[in-house]
C-alpha cells in the first residue's frame, strides 16, 4: 500500500488530500475545521481528518507533496520587486521577511506540522502541474486536452497541455504578470469586493450590466492575440509593485476611484462586471480553441480559479468543437493538494490509470461524515426536539412537504463536499417556484446582498425539460451555466432577454432601488422557477443522479411527485462570510441563529417551531462572528 498526502497552504484556501494506491480517499479545506474563511495556515486539521479517514498515522505516509515550488515562487517575487524598484520597495520590505520565513522554511514547517513523524522525502511540484493533474487524472477520459487558468502560481498564469493514460504534458504557458485571474481580480478589487473570494460576486453582478467597457479593456488594458494569449499594459495595474490591484491610470479610464466596500453598487460596477465577464469569456474561448487546434482532442479538462467561471465554461462547451468537458470541482488552490497527490502517484511513480465512470472524483464527497450516535448525542445535549426516521424511511417525503410549504431547509448528509460549492451534502434548500424565496434566503438566512441569484438542483434525467441541456449532458458539480428553456419562461421575460435593458432603463431602476443600479430587477418573476432564474434567464445548474447523491435524488423525486417540479434551490449551508458548515454542531448553530425552518442531519429532522424559545444565539451575535465579508 502506498499513501500520498497532498498539501496546499500558506497563500489562501489551505487544504489536504489523501490518495491511497491511486484512489482518492479524502480531501478537505482547512477553513471548514477552523471556521476561518479561506484559512491560509498549515492545514493541520485537514491533515488529521485525512489520516483519521484511513486510520493512518503521519509516520505511515509514503510521500508528502506540496502543490507548488517555493523557490520558483520566491524567484518570481524577487525578480518582480527588483524590476519595479524603487516603486515596489515598500511592499517588498513588507512582504519579504514573511516570505523568507514562511516559504524558505517550508520543509521545516511541513515536518513540524506533521509532528516530525513523517520521515520520507518531501516533494514539491509546480503550481500549474498540480492544477492540471487535478483536472485530468480524476476525469473520465483516457485522453484529453488540458487548460489551466488562474491568478498566478510561480510564474505561469495559464497553461495548455495534454493528458493521456497516466501522463500529462504541459506544452505552453503564459507568464506573470500577464494573467486572466489577476485581471479579473483587479476588477473584483475595483468594484469593491474582496480579492480571492469576491470573484463570484462580480460574476453574479454581470447580468445586471451592459458590456459598455469591453472595448476599453481590450483596447487599452491588454493586447489580446488570436491564440488567447495576451499582454497587459502594466501602467494600469499595481499588482507588481503596490498593495492595491489597480493604478490611478485605471481609475481615470473607468471614471473615478474604486467602489468602497459596503457602499451602494452603481451602474458602473454592473457594467464593469459585464465587461470583464465578456473579456474573460473571449480569452477562455480563444485559448481553448487554440488548444483544440494544437491537440485535436475532442475532450477538455479545466482547472485553476478561472475554471470556476461557470458562464465561460458553458460557452466553451456550446461554442467549441469539444464534445466533452470535465472541470475539477475544487478548481481553486485547495484542489492543488489533490492534483499534487495524484501527480506523484501517476506521473512520478508511474502507476497506471484506468479512467473511472462517471469520474474518479467520487461526487467530490471527500470530507468528513459523522455517525448517527454523535449527532443524536449533540441534539440531546442541546435540548433539541427532534425526530429520527430510522433508515431514512419517510424522511424525504416529510422534507419535500416542508419545502413545498415554503419552508427553508438546512440539509446536511454524509460526507462533506471538497471544493467551494455545496453540492447537497451541506446545503440550504428551498422551493425554486416560490417568487419570495430568493429575497428571503438572501436577506434572512444568508444576511447578504439581495441581488445574489441561487443555483438550482434538478433531477438529472429531467434537467433537459427545464434547461437547455441535451438529455445525455450533466453538470454534477454545478460548474455550468445554461439557459432556462423558453417554454418555462414567462412571455415578458422571453421578450426582455431578446432586448437587454438599456442604460436609461437601468438608471430608472437605480432611482427606484435607492441607487442600487436596478438590482431589484432580480425579483421580477421570469419563469416557473423564478428563484433560480437569473436576470438573463440563465441558471448555474447542478444535475443530481442516483449514483452520486442517492438521498438528494430521493428528495427531488419526492418533491417532483408532490408538485410536478423536479427543481429546487441549492445554496451553501452558511451565512455571509462563514465557511460552509462541517460538523453537526456547526449545522445546528447556523440553523438556530438564522431563519432556517428545518434542519436535517442524515436521518434526523429538527423543526424550528418545536424548539424552546431563547435557546438560540441571536442572529446579530452570529453575524458579528462571521458577517464581515
Ligand atoms: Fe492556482
Amino acid at each position: 500500500m502506498k499513501a500520498i498526502l497532498g498539501l496546499s497552504a500558506f497563500y489562501h484556501d489551505s487544504a489536504a488530500a489523501l490518495v491511497v494506491d491511486g484512489r482518492i480517499i479524502a480531501a478537505a479545506q482547512e477553513e471548514r475545521f477552523t471556521r476561518i474563511k479561506g484559512d491560509p495556515g498549515f492545514p493541520r486539521h485537514a491533515v488529521d481528518y485525512c489520516l483519521r479517514e484511513t486510520g493512518l498515522d503521519a509516520a505511515n505516509i509514503d510521500h508528502v507533496v506540496f502543490y507548488e515550488k517555493p523557490f520558483l515562487k520566491f524567484e518570481r517575487l524577487l525578480e518582480t520587486y527588483l524590476a519595479v524598484a524603487p516603486a515596489g520597495f515598500s511592499s517588498f520590505i513588507k512582504a519579504m521577511p514573511q516570505w523568507v520565513h514562511e516559504k524558505l522554511m517550508l520543509p521545516d514547517r511541513i515536518r513540524s506540522g506533521l509532528d516530525q513523524k513523517f520521515a520520507g522525502r518531501l516533494i514539491f511540484i509546480e503550481h500549474h502541474e498540480s492544477h492540471a493533474a487535478s483536472a485530468f487524472f480524476p476525469s473520465p477520459f483516457e485522453e484529453a486536452a488540458i487548460l489551466t487558468l488562474d491568478g498566478v502560481g510561480e510564474w505561469a498564469t495559464a497553461t495548455l497541455g495534454h493528458g493521456r493514460g497516466n501522463r500529462i504534458t504541459l506544452s505552453h504557458e503564459m507568464r506573470f504578470p500577464h494573467s486572466l485571474g489577476l485581471l479579473y481580480s483587479a476588477f473584483t478589487y475595483f468594484c469593491g469586493f474582496k480579492v480571492n473570494s469576491g470573484e463570484y460576486k462580480l460574476m453574479g453582478l454581470a447580468p445586471f450590466g451592459a458590456p459598455a467597457f469591453e472595448g476599453l479593456i481590450l483596447g487599452k488594458l491588454m493586447d489580446l492575440r488570436e491564440d488567447g494569449s495576451f499582454r497587459l499594459d502594466l501602467s494600469y495595474f499595481d499588482f507588481c509593485a503596490g498593495l492595491t490591484m489597480t493604478s490611478r491610470r485605471f481609475e481615470r479610464l473607468f471614471g473615478g476611484p474604486p467602489r468602497r466596500p459596503g457602499s451602494p453598487i452603481t451602474r458602473r460596477e454592473c457594467d464593469l462586471a459585464a465587461s470583464i465577464q465578456r473579456v474573460t469569456e473571449l480569452v477562455m474561448l480563444r485559448m481553448a480553441a487554440h488548444l483544440h487546434a494544437l491537440t485535436g482532442s475532442r475532450r477538455l479538462c479545466l482547472a485553476g480559479g478561472v475554471a470556476l467561471n461557470c458562464v465561460g465554461n458553458g460557452r466553451l462547451l456550446r461554442e467549441l468543437p469539444f464534445e466533452k468537458l470535465w472541470i475539477q470541482p475544487a478548481s481553486g488552490d485547495a484542489g492543488g493538494a489533490l492534483g499534487a497527490a495524484l501527480f506523484v502517484w501517476h506521473q512520478l511513480l508511474e502507476n497506471g490509470r484506468v479512467p473511472q465512470k462517471p469520474d474518479g472524483q467520487r461526487a467530490s464527497l471527500l470530507g468528513p461524515g459523522y455517525p448517527a450516535g454523535e449527532t443524536e448525542a449533540l441534539l440531546r445535549e442541546k435540548g433539541a426536539a427532534y425526530r429520527l426516521f430510522p433508515g431514512g424511511r419517510g424522511l424525504c417525503d416529510a422534507v419535500a412537504r416542508l419545502v413545498a410549504g415554503g419552508k427553508v431547509i438546512g440539509w446536511m448528509q454524509g460526507r462533506m463536499e471538497f471544493g467551494p460549492r455545496a453540492l447537497g451534502a451541506r446545503s440550504i434548500l428551498g422551493d425554486a417556484r416560490n417568487p419570495e424565496m430568493q429575497a428571503l434566503i438572501n436577506l434572512k438566512v444568508k444576511f447578504r446582498e439581495s441581488f445574489r441569484p441561487f443555483a438550482p438542483i434538478v433531477l438529472g434525467d429531467r434537467a433537459h425539460e427545464y434547461f437547455e441541456l441535451n438529455p445525455d449532458e450533466e453538470s454534477p458539480y454545478m460548474l455550468l451555466v445554461t439557459q432556462v428553456r423558453g417554454n418555462k419562461l414567462l412571455a415578458s421575460a422571453a421578450d426582455e432577454a431578446a432586448a437587454p435593458a438599456t442604460a436609461a432603463e437601468g438608471g430608472r431602476a437605480a432611482a427606484r432601488d435607492g441607487g442600487a443600479a436596478g438590482l431589484d430587477r432580480i425579483r421580477k418573476i421570469r419563469s416557473v422557477v423564478p428563484a433560480i432564474t437569473h436576470l438573463d434567464n440563465s441558471a448555474r445548474i447542478q444535475t443530481v443522479d442516483r449514483d452520486r447523491n442517492p438521498k438528494l435524488f430521493e428528495l427531488l423525486e419526492a418533491f417532483a411527485a408532490l408538485t410536478g417540479c423536479p427543481v429546487m434551490i441549492n445554496t451553501s449551508f452558511n451565512i455571509r462570510g462563514e465557511p460552509i458548515v462541517c460538523t453537526p454542531d456547526d449545522a445546528y448553530r447556523c440553523f438556530m441563529a438564522t431563519h432556517i425552518d428545518a434542519l436535517v442531519i442524515d436521518d434526523f429532522l429538527v423543526l424550528k417551531e418545536q424548539q424552546v424559545a431563547g435557546t438560540a444565539p441571536s442572529p446579530e451575535a452570529y453575524l458579528g462572528r462571521y458577517g464581515n465579508d
